[in-house]
């Protein structure tokens, strides 16, 4: 019988607690005096989301949209669906669109044409991380949280077959047998 993968630590609690302090501070500069609606998608965004928003200091109101893309447990199709939809309209805002990890780019290509129709001031991208080498599509990222090698990550949001979404911390599955 083989025994339950153990989570090797990335990037722990606190190194995750700075980073997202940054982002914070340098969204509210960048979005100082303008009609910003954070966008959150989920499930993947939902704790870093939830930490990000607490360091901008700035009025925003808040959205989700959910997305899912077809595919096996850790490479995504690029068949992307909307499991739910924005609760307002976002003409005339400046959208910024909060994603755990942009892999391929390919969710956040089918993303970025879908609101660009509803006819916004501006839709710019934060993500807490960025697997570069893996990009099939080019994605104007204009916030980053760390930049990551090609290896499947898991917690603080992020899943794997929808398990660890809860850890504080961000790892990797390392299988036991
Ligand atoms: P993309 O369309 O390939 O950029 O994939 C984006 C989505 O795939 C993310 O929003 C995640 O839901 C999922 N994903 C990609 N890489 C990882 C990973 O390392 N861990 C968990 N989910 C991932």
């Amino acid at each position: 019988m083989s025994l339950p993968p153990k989570i090797e630590v990335f990037f722990d609690a606190p190194t995750i607690a700075d980073r997202v302090g940054t982002l914070g501070r340098q969204i509210t500069e960048a979005y100082r005096g303008k009609d910003l609606v954070v966008v959150a998608v989920l499930k993947g965004s939902f704790i870093f989301l939830a930490d990000l928003v607490r360091q901008i200091d700035l009025p925003f109101t808040i959205d989700f949209l959910g997305v899912s893309s077809y595919g096996d447990l850790t490479q995504s199709s690029g068949v992307v669906r909307f499991t739910s939809d924005l609760s307002r309209p976002i003409e005339g805002k400046d959208v910024l669109l909060i994603e755990d990890i942009v892999d391929t780019g390919l969710t956040m290509q089918f993303l970025l044409a879908n609101l660009d129709t509803r006819g916004p001031a501006s839709v710019s991208v934060c993500t807490l991380l960025h697997k570069q080498a893996r990009a099939k599509v080019p994605i104007p990222l204009s916030f980053v949280g760390f930049e990551v090698e090609d290896r499947f990550l898991v917690g603080y949001g992020l899943d794997h077959a929808e398990q660890y979404r809860h850890l504080p911390y961000i790892g990797i599955v390392v299988p036991q047998d």
